[in-house]
């Protein structure tokens, strides 16, 4: 057998978790939770899970990825027995369903930069202009170039394609959305949209958490690309010995500091523009960002310019959860990576195309696979990490660190209780709002 593919450098490995990370769910998928969980105090509670839980999470499944070397379904075979080795199939299929729907919306994000080109977003007509696109044989089409877009890429390998494309989308995304940032906080509406989004009313937290909690953690999973196996994959192509602790954290760091600005970019936009940010859902950043460009000075230049970040940023974060379930069909069944990618492509492709012709498939799918099965995913792990294999955990996440003291037993418990109760009641919350029980 061929020898298994590996990072050329450190940085193309953090570069690429930082790029599977930041996505359509830091620029899409964010401001628009934000939007529908009452602003700033969706924001703490968010922040909150992201340190206390998404980031000792990405450990857990660092550790899984680099010990075993292996995709996910074959690093739980390798150290898990019994129901344990089967929690990969989870992480496999809420791949396979994600990345469908997320070539869909990533497919709007291209149509909006031209768009954009032509001149062509409108105030009164955004709500029709969003329809048209977000529906029927253009957004089959769009969701087709995406997709081979997506295969050209990870059938060039880990090195060639994922290491070396990413080197070039990641810093783009951080310096046009700083860019955009600097650019919205000169807008009229900027103050105004800063009290919104950044001072939380503490009543809402109170009247809200059963609604707040449930979707602030989908988000935190989704943003970090957790519960499906994207950073067990990644750590996997590791090779060395490095610390998986300081790497977790900057990719925690930075997929929540571009949030951050994407919500510093749209809520100024949208507070200019006199349009609510509230009420508008997945069509947040399309139609009501659409028409707020349409009302700004060279609005559609710029809004092709944001359009076109999100579409990058979408398509850093869809080539790791192809990687996912490519590694699968290589590690296990000995497909060739290209033969592989391309019918995966295909199969994708197809799964997705009914998310293309009507919008209802996309929030089916989103809630199905997001706030079901990442959380799930999630929690299974962390009790197997913390639970069942808990040596080879601690052994694992002390490799490259030179004073680990008793940091390493501390992240241990801190898996081992309250994140797997906090995940036991965010999976409870979140399958009680989705199937309405
Ligand atoms: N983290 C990506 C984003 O925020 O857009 C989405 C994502 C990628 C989710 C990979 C899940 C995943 F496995
Ligand atoms: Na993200």
């Amino acid at each position: 057998m061929a020898q298994r593919e590996s990072w050329a450098t450190r940085t193309g490995f953090i570069l690429a978790a930082v790029g599977s990370a930041v996505g359509l769910g830091n620029i899409w998928r964010f401001p628009y939770q934000v939007g529908e969980q009452g602003g700033a105090a969706f924001l703490v509670i968010y922040l909150l899970l992201i340190v206390g839980i998404g980031f000792p999470v990405i450990l857990v499944e660092f550790v899984v990825g680099r010990h075993t070397e292996r995709n996910p379904v074959g690093a739980l075979k390798q150290i898990g027995s019994g129901v344990w080795t089967k929690i990969g199939w989870i992480f496999v299929t809420a791949g396979f369903v994600i990345l469908s729907y997320y070539s869909v919306v990533a497919g709007w994000t291209l149509r909006y930069v031209f768009l954009g080109l032509q001149g062509e977003y409108t105030v009164d007509g955004a709500p029709d202009q969003f329809v048209q696109v977000a529906s029927g044989l253009d957004a089959v089409f769009l969701h087709a170039i995406f997709m081979a877009a997506v295969i050209a890429i990870v059938a060039l390998g880990i090195e060639r394609g994922i290491e070396l494309s990413v080197k070039i989308m990641v810093p783009a995304i951080i310096v046009i959305s700083l860019g955009l940032a600097v650019y919205a906080f000169t807008l009229e509406g900027a103050g105004e949209a800063y009290a919104y989004y950044l001072s939380p009313e503490f009543s809402t937290i109170a009247n809200n958490w059963t609604q707040i909690l449930p979707a602030a953690i989908a988000q935190a999973f989704f943003t970090l690309s957790l519960g499906m196996g994207v950073m067990i994959t990644y750590a996997s192509y590791l090779g060395e010995d490095r610390n998986l602790a300081e790497d977790a954290g900057i990719i925690a760091v930075l997929d929540t500091g571009i949030a951050f600005i994407a919500g510093l970019i749209a809520f100024p936009i949208l507070f200019t523009a006199g349009i609510p940010a509230g009420e508008s859902g997945p069509a947040l950043i399309f139609i009501s960002l659409a028409a707020a460009f349409a009302e700004l000075p060279l609005g559609g230049i710029l809004g092709a310019i944001f359009f076109a970040t999100v579409a990058i940023a979408a398509l850093s974060s869809a080539i790791s959860i192809m990687e996912v379930v490519v590694s699968y069909l290589i590690d296990e069944r000995g497909v060739g990576r290209v033969p592989a990618t391309v019918a995966l492509g295909v199969a994708i492709f197809l799964v997705g195309t009914p998310a293309a012709l009507d919008l209802i498939f996309v929030d089916l799918y989103d809630g199905f696979a997001n706030s079901i099965l990442l959380v799930l995913g999630g929690l299974l792990l962390s009790i197997f990490v913390g639970w069942i294999v808990p040596d080879l955990a601690l052994d694992e996440v002390s490799k490259g660190v030179k004073n680990i003291g008793s940091l390493g037993l501390a992240w241990l418990w801190f898996i081992r209780i309250p994140v797997v109760v906090a995940l036991i009641l965010m999976v409870a919350l979140n399958a009680w709002d989705y199937f309405g029980f």
